[in-house]
């Protein structure tokens, strides 16, 4: 049969992940007529056979086998799977240029998907692309508002962008900026704005809608202590009124606060996943930091903590500070500073405190995030 090669090529495409569209499109580009493709996919392919996405009944995210090259050279997702529990927070746990901010443009359909299939809020996101807009709402790294608008004028923006009515739009902007704190300065230009202030409104602006799934790009990154507890707040006040949340960040603290389930990334591939607890204890514990005067004897205080740790001490060459996980808690402080003193090492500071991104990274992949 003449066209056998077409349908080989059909079956490996679909073997691959790829939809009906994603062939269709891929086949067109390489010069074949639609008509003949219609033809080939009515005759001999059954067009219900989509691969079917193993999706759990209450999963509102399913990521299977995606992949994103950037200019033919940039590998910036390499295979990714992973699924988001309705009414859960998870998150996407990775160091810049882990390919966390792709993945997000993706299931928000600001970036065509080319390897892999996903499906959102019950959408796939390339053929229900249209629909799945309607019930996401995204605050992306960068601010998405408008500078020279008031808070006000930016949300009702939002609103009408959405089709709803202009006294609908005023009313939905009214409870946002309430329920954001935001009241007083609603009426001022954005320009004026703090950075606090500026991500809370971006938050609002994607809640205009009501979205069944938020997605937050990074949503505390450059904020202050008290304005990321502040948004960590509003987040769980989301989450507790039925919002699906998954959010990006670089800090497995807020990570640790906020979500149920993380997914940890680097160079665009899922290296581990589980709940904050279970993702530290691939670290052991705590981690024993300490920063000691002189230079000349790190290897001998390398030598002597080693034996109180569960892995072997790192030493940060630039800052003269040494790492090392350990498990037995606070009398393991005690032990290494008795060790230290008696043999006249002068510590300038010791502490005992919980894995961070680095640490986990350093557990699972013998190099650091940065
Ligand atoms: N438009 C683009 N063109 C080419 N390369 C890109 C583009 N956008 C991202 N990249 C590259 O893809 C990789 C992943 O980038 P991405 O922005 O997804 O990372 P990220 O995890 O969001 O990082 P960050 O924490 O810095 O925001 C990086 O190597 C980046 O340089
Ligand atoms: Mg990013």
């Amino acid at each position: 049969m003449a066209n056998h090669p077409l349908i080989s090529y059909v079956e490996e495409a679909r073997g691959r992940g790829m939809s009906n569209k994603q062939i269709i499109d891929a086949l067109t580009s390489a010069g074949w007529q639609t008509h003949d493709l219609t033809n080939i996919f009515l005759e001999h392919i059954e067009v219900s056979r989509e691969p079917a996405i193993p999706e759990s009944a209450d999963s509102i995210v399913t990521v299977r086998n995606v992949s994103k090259i950037y200019n033919k050279t940039i590998k910036a997702l390499d295979n990714v799977s992973l699924e988001v529990k309705r009414g859960s927070v998870t998150a996407l746990l990775g160091p810049n240029g882990a390919g966390k901010t792709t993945l997000v443009r993706i299931l928000t359909t600001l970036l065509t998907l080319e390897h892999g299939t996903a499906r959102v809020a019950g959408f796939d996101i390339v053929r229900d692309a249209q629909e799945l807009r309607s019930v996401i709402g995204l605050a992306g790294q960068y601010a998405a508002v408008d500078e020279t608008l008031t808070g006000r004028e930016n949300l009702e923006m939002v609103g009408r962008l959405y089709h709803l009515s202009v006294p609908t739009s005023r009313q939905r902007a009214d409870e946002l900026l309430h329920q954001f704190n935001l009241d007083e300065a609603s009426d001022r230009v954005l320009k004026t704005y703090s950075g606090g202030m500026r991500r809370r409104l971006d938050l609002a602006a994607s809640l205009v809608i009501r979205p069944q799934i938020l997605f937050l790009d990074e949503p505390t990154t450059g904020l202050d202590p008290r304005g990321r507890f502040a948004l960590w707040h509003v987040i769980r006040e989301l989450v507790k009124d039925g919002t699906t949340v998954l959010l990006t960040t670089q800090y497995l603290e807020e990570a640790d606060q906020l979500a149920h389930k993380i997914f940890v990334i680097d160079h665009g591939h899922i290296i581990a996943q589980g709940t904050a607890d279970e993702l530290k204890k691939q670290v052991g514990g705590d981690v024993l930091e300490l920063h000691i005067a002189d230079h000349g004897l790190i290897d001998e205080t390398v030598r002597l903590i080693t034996p109180f740790g569960s892995e072997a001490p790192r030493v940060d060459e630039d800052t003269n500070i040494i790492t090392m996980p350990v498990s037995g808690g606070a009398s393991i402080l005690i032990d290494a500073v008795r060790e230290l003193d008696s043999a006249n090492i002068k510590i300038n500071d010791i502490v005992l405190r919980r894995p961070s991104l680095d640490d986990v990274f350093m557990a699972l992949t013998g190099h650091s995030a940065e």
